[in-house]
């Protein structure tokens, strides 16, 4: 099969280009360095040409709508007129939370069931290295801020490439799918997370505080509404312990 790819170039997308190719098939990448841009929508339809799926995993946060929900759409649309099983990456928890860029991510799975042809969401947590990067953020010194009962359930990228590389070569849906939401096997606090990467580094386990959820977004994580309700979604993938044992972060 011929599998693109768009945000090749970027983590995600990377790992899924990587998957699709060890399984002997043909990957295309697509970003703005082969050329192709999803808000211009530059050298989108020639990339397509005789595609049998394109893995949506291009995304610039700090663009605002324009990659992650017009950029999403401009490849759905242009998908499905060139009937191109289009497969995006979403993120779990979005359909009731206010932080601003999980309503784009809303808001762009919105637009590809509107584009109308042949596409699957998958939605997966936070990858291993956000989490770590949360609880760092989070660390001063000793001390380590916690927001109510705020916790993740991280996932390992490279499974989540592997699920995204599954369904870019499974079977073609008739319309919009969502797949079954994906998450790593344990709930984590921060205070679990940063005592972890702690202890890959010899050190001891962070003092942990807790702040009070103020305003709306911290009050989400608080609930934990990023975290999927259990047996809601599969799991698998390395474990948050293992990734950091084998010094990815
Ligand atoms: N990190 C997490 O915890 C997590 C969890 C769930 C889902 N996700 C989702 O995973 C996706 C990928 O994240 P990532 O961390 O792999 O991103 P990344 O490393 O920042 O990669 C982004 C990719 O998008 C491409 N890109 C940016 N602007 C573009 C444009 N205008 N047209 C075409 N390509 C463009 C970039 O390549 P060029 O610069 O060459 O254009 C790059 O290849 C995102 O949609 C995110 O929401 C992430």
């Amino acid at each position: 099969m011929r599998v693109v790819v768009a945000g090749a170039s970027g983590d995600l997308g990377s790992r899924v280009a990587r998957q699709v190719a060890d399984r002997g098939h043909e990957v295309v990448p697509a970003s703005r360095r082969t050329g192709v841009d999803l808000v211009s929508g530059d050298g989108l339809r020639e990339t397509l040409e005789g595609a049998d799926a394109v893995v949506n995993c291009a995304d610039d946060p700090s663009r605002g709508d324009w990659v992650t929900v017009y950029g999403a759409r401009r490849l759905a649309d242009a998908a499905a007129a060139q009937g191109v099983h289009l497969v995006h990456i979403s993120i779990v928890g979005i359909d009731d939370h206010p932080l601003t860029y999980y309503r784009r991510k809303l808001r762009a799975e919105q637009g590809i069931a509107a584009a109308g042809g042949p596409a699957t969401v998958l939605r997966a947590t936070q990858f291993h290295s956000l989490a770590a990067f949360f609880a760092q953020k989070l660390s001063v010194g000793p001390l380590t801020a916690t927001i109510g009962e705020m916790a993740f359930q991280p996932v390992d990228t490279d499974w989540v490439a592997e699920r995204l590389a599954d369904l870019a070569l499974g079977p073609r849906p008739t319309a919009y799918l969502r797949a079954t939401d994906v998450a790593g096997p344990d709930v984590l606090t921060i205070g679990e997370i940063e005592t972890l990467l702690r202890a890959h580094r010899g050190a001891s386990a962070p003092h942990v505080v807790r702040l009070p959820p103020l305003g709306r977004t911290l009050r989400a994580f608080a609930e934990r509404r990023n975290v999927p309700t259990p047996g809601e979604a599969q799991t698998g993938g390395r474990s948050f312990a293992e990734w950091v044992a084998a010094g990815e972060h």
